[in-house]
């Protein structure tokens, strides 16, 4: 198949699967070059090889890492010459439990896992290219920054420190970077299996749209924001949620 080459380049963050992998997926089909991150080697390596190791690379890392996050950019920039796109999907949920027992140094982890690594790749992608070049960031929230969640407070806390991230950089990055994130509801992923494995009819019998989501419904609504499509939008978070959100009212 050939591929139309749209001439723009994007760095995603936890790509080896999942939304990470989805959102590649749909910058590569629409004809981005793009550079895909993860810590595990061999998982970034077979991603890379379905993707299309002519148009995709991979580079290991931890999303934290400020090297890392060097790094990426740096061996971006050397291959496709351009970072048009930062898409901060990395992300972490190591604790589930009440918010009085929370550990707080797990809480530092997942802030600086969830929210810390989100700023330092914005502060190299614009560094590198975006603040001379212009281009567009996608930071993957959760619907769990937006209102309260049972047992996954410290990850709710981050996201929604995420959110406000988005803000931040949308305000100042403008004009030349537009900034939004986006708020998934529960999407089927490694990630999430905890949250409905073995009782996924009766988790998604609470969603309006009637099912649980899928990294693809996740990975248009990301393309989109990071496209020219939507060129006066920015600082907005866009929940994708199957509508679980209208459950929300009184009555
Ligand atoms: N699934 C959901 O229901 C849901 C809902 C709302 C928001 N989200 C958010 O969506 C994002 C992606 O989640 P997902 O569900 O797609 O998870 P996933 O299927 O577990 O995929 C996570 C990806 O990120 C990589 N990764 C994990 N931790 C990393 C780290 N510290 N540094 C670099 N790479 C890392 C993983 O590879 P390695 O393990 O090899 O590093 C993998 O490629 C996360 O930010 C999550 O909070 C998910």
């Amino acid at each position: 198949m050939t591929v139309h080459d749209s001439g723009k380049v994007a760095l995603v963050t936890g790509a080896s699967r999942g939304i990470g992998y989805a959102i590649a997926e749909a910058l590569v089909a629409r004809g981005d070059r793009v550079c895909i991150t993860g810590r595990g080697e061999e998982a970034l390596k077979e991603a890379v090889d379905k993707l299309g190791a002519d148009r995709v690379i991979g580079v290991a890392g931890k999303a934290h890492d400020v090297a890392h996050q060097a790094d990426a950019v740096a061996r971006a920039m050397e291959a496709f010459g351009r970072v048009d796109y930062l898409v901060n999907n990395a992300g972490t949920n190591p604790v589930f439990g009440p918010m009085a027992d929370l550990d707080l140094d797990v809480a530092r982890k997942v802030y600086e896992t969830n929210v810390l690594s989100a700023l330092g790749f914005a502060q190299q992608t614009w560094k590198a290219w975006q603040k001379d070049n212009g281009g567009a960031i996608v930071n993957i929230a959760s619907v769990a920054g937006i209102s309260a969640s049972p047992f996954i407070g410290a990850y709710g806390m981050s996201k929604a420190a995420m959110v406000n991230l988005t803000q931040q950089l949308a305000h100042e990055f403008a004009p030349q970077v537009r900034v939004n994130a986006i708020a998934p509801a529960v999407v089927k992923t490694k990630f999430a299996t905890a949250l409905y494995e073995g009782r996924e009819a009766e988790a998604a019998a609470a969603y309006p749209l009637g099912r649980l989501g899928v990294p693809e419904d996740i990975a248009g609504a990301a393309a989109f924001l990071a496209s020219d499509q939507a060129g006066w939008i920015t600082g907005q978070t866009l929940v994708i949620d199957g509508g679980i959100f209208l459950n929300a009212g009184v009555g």
